[in-house]
């Protein structure tokens, strides 16, 4: 891009920068607010910190400040791995509000990376060598678990499931189910013999990882059951500092973990009418036929709109702010009619 060019995108309020070899532009833009009347602020690129390039993630942007990172929710939103080109108002300082909340909240459990938040959707963090794993862990038969289990599997991760479970049922014990960190790709399965063979935890850090994650689930969803919800499955990350394991990347949210209402769950069937995570879109997605294969199609408002507000009350039903009748939350068959 020439420097005229990049001149008069600066004076229309843009800013630019280098990502890589590729120039990107700053992001970020007024829309109508879904949830309210008046406007509301997308990012979609951050440019936070003067000089210093971000790592972009699928969500978030990660400034390297030395011993500390930035990290930048910005308001895109992933689905089967693959990043969508519409923005979700609210949604990354929802997220950031909630991981602040969940972070103060759990730190005396295990110690975790938040130092403190910056603006609302950016989080100064410690910055730790991370572990290349992701601490999945499931106390509810749903997702992929489920429909490896439906298609005829009893061992999830080593543990041996019992026959005659239906989707959505509690498990008999809480399951972990980790899996390596792709860099690019989907991500696979790893045992905890796996991760130790192929040196990315030692024995003992193992068994800490695994009672940390365990701990962590069970301080979530005691604090969950007290908002009037479950949290059927989430997923953790942790890194070394100073030899010490930390937790770090983000707490239970709209997009890594599930949260269930608990006065609408009934077992044996979908739960995405009054979840407050990402299944809703994932299930809207399915009905459209997309399932990550090909470029992804933009998201309708309607759609946004309750992802947006799905977001908002993750963050406002957990904290305490707000409850659950406080929203008009629809099913995707209520927006797929509206859509027609
Ligand atoms: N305290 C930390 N130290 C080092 N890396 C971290 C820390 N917290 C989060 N991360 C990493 O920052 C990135 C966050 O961006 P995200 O949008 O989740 O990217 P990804 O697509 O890789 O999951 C992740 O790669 C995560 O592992
Ligand atoms: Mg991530």
């Amino acid at each position: 891009m020439n420097q005229k060019k990049v001149d008069i995108l600066s004076n229309l309020g843009y800013q630019y920068y280098y990502a890589g070899a590729v120039r990107v532009l700053k992001e970020a833009h007024m829309v109508d607010d879904p949830l309210a009347g008046g406007k509301v602020e997308v990012v979609r690129y951050s440019d936070s910190v003067k000089g210093v390039e971000p790592r972009r993630g699928k969500v978030r942007d990660v400034y390297d400040l030395g011993k500390e990172m930035l990290i930048v929710t910005t308001d895109r939103i992933s689905a089967y791995d693959v990043v969508f080109p519409t923005l979700i108002p609210h949604k990354g300082e929802s997220i950031n509000r909630l991981a602040e909340f969940w972070f103060n909240k759990t730190k005396k459990v295990i110690p975790n990376h938040f130092i403190k938040v910056e603006d609302g959707r950016s989080m100064r963090v410690r910055k730790a060598e991370r572990i290349d794993i992701e601490f999945v862990c499931r106390a509810y038969l749903y997702g992929s678990a489920w429909r490896a289990y439906r298609d005829g599997a009893r061992t999830v991760s080593g543990v041996k499931l019992p026959d005659g479970l239906d989707m959505a049922d509690k498990l008999p014990e809480v399951i972990l189910t980790p899996t390596t960190k792709a860099e690019a790709g989907h991500d696979t399965e790893i045992s905890g013999k796996e991760a130790i063979a192929q040196k990315l935890v030692t024995k003992d850090e193992w068994k800490e990882l695994e009672e940390a994650t365990l701990k962590l689930f069970a301080a979530y969803q005691s604090h969950a059951k007290s908002r009037g919800f479950i949290i059927p499955d989430f997923k953790l990350e942790f890194g070394r500092l100073d030899g010490e394991l930390i937790q770090i990347d983000e707490p239970p949210s709209h997009d890594s973990a599930r949260f269930w209402a608990e006065k609408f769950y009934v077992p044996g069937k979908p739960q995405e009418a009054h979840c407050l995570d990402k299944e809703f879109l994932r299930a809207y997605l399915r009905e459209v036929d997309y399932m990550g294969d090909g470029p992804a199609p933009e998201i309708p408002a309607p759609v946004v709109k309750q992802v947006s507000m799905r977001c908002v009350a993750s963050y406002e039903v957990l904290s305490g702010k707000k409850s659950l009748g406080d929203y008009s939350l629809k099913n995707v068959d209520q927006v797929m009619r509206e859509l027609k």
